[in-house]
């Protein structure tokens, strides 16, 4: 028997991990880490017989305490950008002092580690948090996760059927999987053996461009849909026009520029290796978003 315990465990990455591991749980104490443990995402993982411990990524002592005989932590990476460093760092010293023996992070894919990359404002955190579980004690495994496929229709926006494709990410690729595929590598990490040391580029073995995109958005609802790159300040003044707020332009445009760089496009088999699978094609998550 041995423990595993999942952070972000209440929101979509760590709870999908968790139905994941679930399904094979026979040997596993599984715990869910939840800042909130009488809110009812927290209480629908109680029901699912996952044993919920408090736990806030802001108080260094309740992650110690939550850590304690857990044999490896899957540690979903904090959602607020802002607040994320000092948050990270709290997570990882914690797991140290508490004896935590394996670390599982979901980091980023990436090319650029400097100022310039232009998904730079996500990258500081996770490129720290990788350099102190690697100064630590414990063994660890990097998952290095390229954009979710979920983001898609995000960035292509509703009424992409009417207005055409509009991102200024040039011909660059992305080798996108659903967010639901990266949580079954991490349930295979976390049950499976070797993975000690590891860092994986969590990223499909397909790479495709909004172009491929456009054409398959064409193929599923029979009429034409265009794909324009328009120059970024032009993008970014179009977007500012219509109301949509800064931040949002930030990362719409910052992952648009990275895909254009070439950031997001390396492929990568670890997938089918760790679980026997194919993952979902972009063709076929659009055919499941839009498709009648
Ligand atoms: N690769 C990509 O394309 C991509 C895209 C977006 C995000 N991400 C990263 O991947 C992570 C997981 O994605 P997701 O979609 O599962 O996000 P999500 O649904 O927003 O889940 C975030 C989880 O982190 C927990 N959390 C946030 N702040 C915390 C704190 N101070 N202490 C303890 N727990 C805290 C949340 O708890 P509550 O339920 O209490 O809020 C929630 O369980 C994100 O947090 C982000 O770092 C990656």
């Amino acid at each position: 028997m041995h423990t595993i315990l999942i952070t972000g465990a209440t929101g979509q990455l760590g709870g999908t991990v968790i139905d994941f591991l679930t399904h094979n749980s026979a040997e596993l104490k599984l715990k869910a880490l939840a800042r909130n443990p009488e809110d009812e995402k927290a209480k629908a993982l109680t029901a699912k017989g996952v044993e919920v411990v408090y736990g806030d990524y802001d108080k260094p002592d309740s992650l110690k305490e939550a850590f304690k005989g857990v044999d490896k932590l899957y540690f979903v990476s904090a959602s607020d950008i802002e607040k994320r460093v000092p948050q990270h760092h709290n997570v990882v010293n914690a797991a140290r002092e508490a004896g935590v023996k394996h670390i599982v992070y979901t980091s980023f894919a990436r090319k650029n580690e400097t100022e310039s990359s232009p998904i730079y404002m996500v990258a500081e955190a996770h490129l720290k948090t990788e350099e102190w579980i690697k100064a630590s004690a414990m063994t660890y495994t990097i998952l290095k996760h390229n954009l979710y496929m979920d983001f898609v229709p995000f960035f292509i926006g509703e009424n992409v059927f009417e207005t055409g494709l509009y991102l200024p990410a040039g011909d660059g690729r992305a080798a996108l999987l659903t967010r639901s595929d990266m949580a079954r590598v991490g349930a295979a990490v976390l049950t499976g053996a070797g993975h000690e040391n590891k860092e994986y580029n969590v990223s499909s073995d397909e790479s495709v461009s909004y172009k491929d995109i456009a054409g398959y958005l064409s193929e599923i609802s029979g009429k034409e849909v265009s794909y324009t790159s328009p120059d970024p300040q032009e993008y970014h003044n179009t977007l500012k026009k219509a109301g949509v707020p800064e931040e949002m332009i930030g990362v719409s445009l910052g992952f648009a520029l990275a895909t254009a760089q070439g950031e997001l496009s390396e492929t990568s088999h670890i997938f089918e290796e760790l679980t026997g699978k194919k993952p979902l094609r972009v063709k076929d998550f659009l055919k499941s978003v839009y498709g009648k």
